[in-house]
């Protein structure tokens, strides 16, 4: 079990379990976390900055207004740096401040502000925690992804018995740990595309797709957290860049991404092409807008891109080549065919249309490799992404070692 250079908020708010949140610092950084902690004003009536800041060796932060501290890492930065954000305790106040999206003091703004994981930790008093408003904040957290863990039941400070404890110090660590799953890519070198491309047509005018980039950004999310070394080359995307990738190139048109990719890829053991490449772009790009023409048919004449995962696959040392197929029907059919046409190690097939693929929140996958076909079912992009990775993990390490 390790958690070497992991990047982990703490975000301790006010309540009397935040003691034992002192003993959770030193258990994570056990496994060689580094732990940065914020903690809300009410938080520090129960224990002091100064504990924490000695536990976590980092400076601890407090208020949104601090200067001097901004100066060293900002408010945003910090949000950035985290590679998941466990909130412990998370009292019923910050839970409902959570669920309603407010950012009025340092560690509401960061949560908001960061692309991490976010992990909470209820603890509350056992008719606070069943009562109807809480509950209701907890179900909307949980719908948009936050993972909640615990509380636990028994006898609390207060005296009463029931639930709403805090899990202990090792039972949170535990869910960190495997929040990071088992790191079966740590060493490797991973190079994801995402988003569409867009092939200009005149100075206002392009050919894009409807890609989001959601898809590609999760995958390269999962693969960090397989412990991957990631590069992600980005079409035209409005995305923030997951926690702990390395390198972002961002991109516009198909040549960009070949150029892209193929330079990326000449030192790295894997490529998963989750990018929808616009197969075709204008020959030629007016300099000028192209003005309407009343009545008159306009006629584009297009020109073949080139096949990023064509190209890679005819190098004589190629990385690990995983490619998607979206398509709208004969998905099996048309999945094969680029498996074998394109010389992938496997290919990710998705139907689109009716809620899934482009664009939307979640997902289905089958996957097509020389061992037949595994279905990954409906769920949301980053649970899909999760899977993914492990399988394609699983073969690149069954064929490369
Ligand atoms: O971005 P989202 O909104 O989250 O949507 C996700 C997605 C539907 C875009 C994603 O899941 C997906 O299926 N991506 C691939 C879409 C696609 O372009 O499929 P394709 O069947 O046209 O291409 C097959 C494969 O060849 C893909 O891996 C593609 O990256 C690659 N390709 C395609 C054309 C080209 N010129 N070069 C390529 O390398």
């Amino acid at each position: 079990m390790s958690l070497a250079q992991r990047r982990i908020l703490l975000g301790v708010s006010g309540g009397i379990a935040a003691y034992k949140s002192c003993e959770l610092v030193r258990r994570l950084r056990d496994l060689g976390a580094e732990v940065r902690v914020v903690m809300t004003e009410g938080a520090t009536h129960f224990v002091s900055a100064t504990t924490f800041q000695a536990l976590s060796g980092q400076p601890v932060r407090i208020s949104l207004w601090d200067a001097e501290a901004e100066a060293a890492m900002g408010h945003i930065e910090l949000a950035r740096w985290a590679e998941r954000i466990l909130i412990a305790p998370a009292s019923a106040d910050l839970i409902a401040q959570l669920a309603h999206g407010f950012a009025n003091d340092l560690l509401t703004t960061v949560c908001l502000a960061s692309a991490a994981p976010l992990y909470v930790a209820p603890a509350m008093n056992q008719q606070m925690w069943a009562h109807a408003a809480v509950q209701a904040n907890v179900d909307t957290l949980r719908q948009r992804g936050v993972h909640l863990l615990g509380p636990a039941s028994g006898d609390q400070a207060c005296g009463d018995i029931g639930s709403g404890r805090m899990l202990e110090p090792l039972e949170l660590r535990e869910a960190i740990v495997a929040s990071f799953g088992n790191a079966v890519l740590r060493g490797r070198k991973v190079v994801v595309s995402a988003g569409p491309t867009y092939e200009d047509i005149d100075p206002v005018r392009f050919i894009g797709n409807r890609s989001s980039g959601r898809m590609g950004f999760a995958v390269a999310e999962a693969a960090v957290q397989a412990g991957a070394e990631v590069t992600l080359v980005a079409g035209p995307v409005s995305l923030a860049t997951p926690p702990g990738v390395v390198r972002r190139i961002d991109v516009r048109s198909a040549n960009q991404m070949r150029d892209a990719v193929v330079a990326a890829t000449a030192h790295a053991d894997i490529y998963i092409g989750a990018a929808a490449v616009g197969d075709y772009r204008p020959a030629e790009v007016a300099d000028h807008k192209i003005k309407k023409r009343d009545g008159a048919a306009l006629e584009l004449s297009l020109a073949e891109n080139p096949d990023i995962l064509g190209t890679l696959a005819a190098q004589t040392v190629r990385p690990f080549l995983v490619g998607f197929a979206a398509e709208t029907h004969d998905v099996e059919r048309y999945a094969r065919d680029k498996l074998a046409r394109k010389g992938l190690d496997m290919i990710a097939a998705n139907q689109v249309g009716g809620g899934l693929g482009f664009e939307a929140a979640d997902n289905a996958l089958t996957l097509y490799g020389p061992d037949g076909a595994i279905e990954l079912p409906r769920a949301s992009k980053s649970e899909l992404a999760r899977q993914l990775v492990a399988k394609i993990a699983e073969r690149y390490v069954a064929v490369r070692g």
